[in-house]
């Protein structure tokens, strides 16, 4: 089913998830319904908060894209994007590391604005999958910075934070339209 992505400003992107503790039967059509949504929206990554549900839930695919990393390990083994995709991931923690790197990024929560985003290019993120399984993921490229955006969903952050200053000033009009919108 696909659900009804929720846009900025409303305020259920601004709060931070709960941690999920049981992957009930709930969580699990929760997530594939945001798979089957992310995939009609056309994106690589979304977060409950953007369907509505402050969890800690999100989900990543980037696989469309082969050379979007230079290496992906799981658990200290070498893995293919094809191998781990889709990623469905709870209650992730994340380490930061190496160069930063400045890439345009987009957000299904802000159809119409996109901007350069300055982030760590690789991360090491540990994360539970559905089945309980611990996984410790090791990658960079846009993997990295897909699951470094929807982790800071789960947090209630979203990518106007961490624009410059002149993105933000030169967005203002757009961020006005969508709080005029929301509220009409
Ligand atoms: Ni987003």
């Amino acid at each position: 089913m696909i659900l009804k992505i929720v846009f900025y400003p409303d305020p259920v992107l601004r709060k931070v998830g709960a941690p999920v503790n049981e992957v009930t039967e709930e969580i699990r059509d929760l997530s594939s319904n945001m798979l089957e949504t992310m995939y009609d929206a056309n994106g690589v990554g979304l977060a409950a908060q953007q369907v509505g549900e402050a969890i800690q839930l999100a989900i990543v695919d980037v696989s469309y894209n082969p050379e979007c990393i230079s290496y992906l390990r799981v658990n200290g083994e070498n893995k293919t994007l094809e191998e781990i995709s889709p990623l469905i991931f709870i209650n992730p923690e994340l380490e930061l590391i190496g160069r930063k790197d400045t890439e345009v990024e987009g957000c299904l929560s802000f159809p119409d604005l996109q901007g350069d985003i300055t982030r760590p290019f690789e991360v090491k993120a540990k994360v539970t999958t559905l089945d309980g399984e611990k996984l410790v993921i090791e990658t960079d490229g846009l993997l990295a910075r897909a699951i470094q955006h929807e982790t800071d969903h789960l947090l209630g952050k979203l990518f106007i934070d961490r624009m410059s200053s002149a993105k933000k000033m030169a967005s203002k009009r757009i961020l006005k339209e969508m709080q005029a919108a929301f509220k009409g």
